[in-house]
């Protein structure tokens, strides 16, 4: 098969002649050319990043301001295409912030990875299993970079799946800054022939696991009700309390809630991920895990009531990396761990913790009290606007009049930007 838009070489070809056919085809009014070109720079940059880049795509980063972590304020950069992720997280952390902020604790940067052995027999287990300091010494130098920076193998463990029978070989290693993949890939890697010829079996594959149950991060927070009241939309503030908990309770028994409750929570972790140019996709992958390592999703989040006073938890696994990868390759990334206070792998998924804290109790609140629609709505219809045609302070103006209305559609955004227009050309 052949398509002719993008030749059978496409990737191959020079970044600025991938850029044109992406951008002559594709891009198809000034709007979209202006912001999807990101200039020499950042075409050099992506080229570097992905394979077949043809440009940016740029998402809104912003900044959730108002947040106290272990006694320091913090502001938080997100990079996100939904409206009220930012807007959610400052308004929680602000809230948060008036009793004293959050309290975090993280552990140790700990992932697994494995050389998976298929063909090995009893005795080449034992074998294996025997085998661990020849395969400790084998990884030294692998490690030799990582051990001098504090990091390092952990442990070496053998066992057996009872399902498949294969023998994993599994290293538990430090990872310190980074996130850590490429490192432990290569150190699985590594020990692949070594662990063929003493067990006499085959490798099936080497590859880390992202599940990284002991890298977690936990962050809390006391809220008593007197400070809680002012934001309780015409509910007592024991009575919103109360409620939070309850829906709390229903995301464990409802996996359907569930999801969508641990989601907003990621919605604040991931933009962060994003923002400093982390693995998302693999930090998503351990947290939704880890919400289901009992066999049921539970919340990622919980809630009790003491005396007068709420207090929320989380206890989340976030593989967040200060160096390596895209981290510090992406200047936007740098700029913002630099906003961040240069914080080391464990501090920025301690921040991340309390973000996502932050963004559940935002969620709780708005849904248990008034609903989130009449914020979202508001949030969206700038959007309508600009999707109208509306363009500078068009939009925000037309944003105000469709919510005087309560009428969010695009019809209605048309209207008002007619409207406008004959107004302002009167
Ligand atoms: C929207 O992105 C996130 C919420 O749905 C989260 C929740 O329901 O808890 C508001």
């Amino acid at each position: 098969m052949s398509d002719s838009t993008f030749p059978a070489n496409f990737r191959k070809l020079d970044v600025t002649v991938r850029q044109q056919i992406w951008q002559q085809q594709y891009l198809v009014t000034d709007d979209e050319r202006a912001i999807a070109h990101g200039g020499i720079a950042a075409a050099e940059l992506a080229d570097l990043m992905v394979e077949a880049s043809v440009g940016f795509l740029a998402v809104p980063l912003g900044i959730a301001s108002g947040f106290w972590v272990d006694g320091c304020p913090y502001h938080l950069p997100l990079a996100v295409e939904e409206p009220s992720v930012i807007a959610a997280a400052g308004y929680a952390a602000t809230i948060i912030g008036k009793a004293g902020g959050f309290i975090t604790t993280a552990g140790e940067p700990l992932v697994q990875s494995f050389v998976y052995l298929e063909s090995v027999d009893a005795s080449g287990e034992q074998r294996l299993v025997a085998a661990r300091d020849r395969l400790e010494a084998e990884l030294a130098p692998v490690l030799a970079g990582l051990t001098r920076r504090g990091g390092g193998l952990r442990g070496i463990r053998v066992y057996r799946l009872a399902e498949t029978a294969l023998v994993a070989l599994e290293l538990n290693i430090d990872v310190r800054n980074a996130m850590g993949a490429n490192i432990v890939n290569t150190a699985a890697e590594t020990l692949k022939p070594m662990a063929e010829s003493i067990s006499g079996g085959r490798a099936l594959m080497c590859i880390l696991s992202n599940a990284t149950p002991e890298r977690r991060a936990q962050a809390s927070f006391n809220l008593p009700f007197s400070v809680l009241q002012p934001y309780c939309r015409g509910l007592k503030a024991e009575d919103a309390a109360r409620r939070i908990v309850l829906a709390t309770a229903l995301a464990n028994e409802d996996p359907a809630r569930a999801v969508t409750h641990n989601k907003g929570i990621m919605n604040g972790i991931a933009s962060l991920a994003l923002a400093t140019m982390n693995d998302t996709r693999a930090i998503e992958a351990a947290a939704h895990a880890w919400s289901c390592r009992s066999g049921k999703l539970h919340s990622l989040t919980s809630y009790t009531i003491d005396g007068n006073t709420l207090c929320g938890t989380i206890d989340v696994p976030l593989a967040f990396a200060t160096v390596g990868g895209s981290v510090d390759l992406h200047p936007v990334a740098r700029a913002c761990l630099r906003l961040l206070g240069d914080p080391d792998s464990m501090k920025l998924a301690r921040l991340a913790a309390a973000l996502g804290l932050a963004q559940n109790f935002a969620a709780l609140l708005a849904l248990v009290s008034g609903g989130i629609q009449g914020g979202h709505m508001r949030l969206h219809s700038a959007r309508l606007a600009y999707k109208a045609g509306a363009r500078g302070q068009h939009t925000r103006q037309i944003a105000e009049r469709l919510a005087l209305r309560n009428t969010y559609t695009l019809d209605a955004a048309k209207e008002e930007l007619a409207a406008l227009k004959g107004d302002t050309d009167a």
